[in-house]
């Protein structure tokens, strides 16, 4: 069991967590390499133009024109996904665009839950537990439910919300892309990885608090002996904790490949990050070949006898400071 208790313990999450830092880097360093021929930000608002035309104050977000007002609307899509928010289905017998907000709602759950739980879990690997982490495990467990009906005996948990949400809305976004016929004609097999490993991570979490619990004190120093690069020689795990552990490094090691990254793409997106400001500012296209400019003896010169044509045409040909 021991051997067994390194290998999923020990050697595989290091590994993962190698591929995982080391992947996630080289593929911002790629995308940071990138150059961005034009400037194309995907704007709805009224556009800063002639100071007569009035902008709302969301304009300033919608089509940002400074880089505060880029930057605040960066802050929206990362917190609130207001680009979802605008989610609109075309009903094809109605012929209309009907707004949904199923997906914005599931996905945002999802996003918030996953960094609750992850933060949650800060209380494995710091000692002492830092106060915020015990202040929104306590928030998060407000909620105190005997779940005797599950143990055959009175048995008291405090419901961890948002390890529950999560479970829901991974499940929601899973029968999405399974039960509607759009989603499941565009739906990769990558897609659908990327949601059962997250399942699996949830499921085995779940169990481990509600139905099968785990020695936490030992979880606690396989968890800060692999923070600290000491970890235990021969940790003695138990089988469901391990089964976590594995769908954990399995989904670390499968991050940088996947469509997880597009948790680091977003920062990089040029939708999303230039501010639309065309007008007033230049954007220099980085493919552009050096132009060797002629200046007008030159020109003048080479189309000499076009030009005492016009000229003799009564046209004004020179420029008149010269
Ligand atoms: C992507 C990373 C991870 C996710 C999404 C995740 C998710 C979850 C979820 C949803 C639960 C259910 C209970 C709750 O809401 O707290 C849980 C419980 C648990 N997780 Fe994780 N987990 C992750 C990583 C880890 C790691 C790295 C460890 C250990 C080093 C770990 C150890 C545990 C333990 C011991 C429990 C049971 C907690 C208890 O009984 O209070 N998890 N996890």
């Amino acid at each position: 069991m021991s051997v067994l208790g390194t290998l999923v313990g020990v050697v595989i999450p290091y590994v993962a967590a190698f591929i995982f830092v080391v992947g996630v880097l080289y593929r911002i360093f790629t995308w940071s390499k990138c150059v961005v021929p034009f400037k194309i930000p995907t704007t709805c608002g009224q556009q800063k133009s002639l100071p007569w035309l009035n902008r709302t104050f969301m304009d300033r977000f919608d089509s940002p024109y400074t880089n505060w007002e880029t930057a605040v609307r960066m802050l929206m899509e990362i917190f609130l996904f207001r680009s979802l928010w605008k989610n609109v289905r075309y009903e094809l017998p109605a012929q209309t665009a009907v707004s949904t907000k199923w997906l914005w709602l599931f996905a945002l759950t999802f996003h918030w839950s996953l960094l609750i739980v992850l933060i949650r879990h800060f209380r494995f690997f710091l000692q002492p537990v830092p106060d915020f982490v015990n202040l929104i495990q306590g928030l998060d467990g407000f909620i105190e439910v005997d779940i005797g009906w599950l143990w055959f005996q009175p048995h008291v948990v405090h419901i961890m919300v948002t390890g529950l949400t999560l479970f829901v809305a991974l499940l929601y976004l899973t029968y999405r892309r399974l039960a509607f016929p759009r989603e499941r004609t565009f739906s990769l097999p990558s897609d659908y990885i990327a949601l059962i490993l997250l399942l699996c991570v949830a499921v085995t979490g779940l169990l481990m608090r509600y139905v099968i619990p785990v020695d936490v004190a030992q979880v606690k120093e396989l968890a800060q002996g692999l923070l600290s690069f000491h970890p235990p020689a021969s940790p003695d795990l138990h089988w469901l904790f391990m089964l976590h552990l594995l769908f954990v490094s399995l989904l670390l090691a499968y991050f940088p490949f996947s469509k997880l990254m597009h948790s680091a793409g977003i920062f990089f997106s040029p939708t999303r990050n230039m501010p639309n400001n065309n007008r007033a500012v230049r954007h220099i296209n980085p493919w552009n070949y050096p132009v060797k400019g002629v200046d007008w003896d030159e020109f003048y010169e080479n189309f000499k006898g076009d030009m005492e044509e016009l000229e003799q045409m009564g046209y004004v040909v020179k420029p008149e400071e010269v």
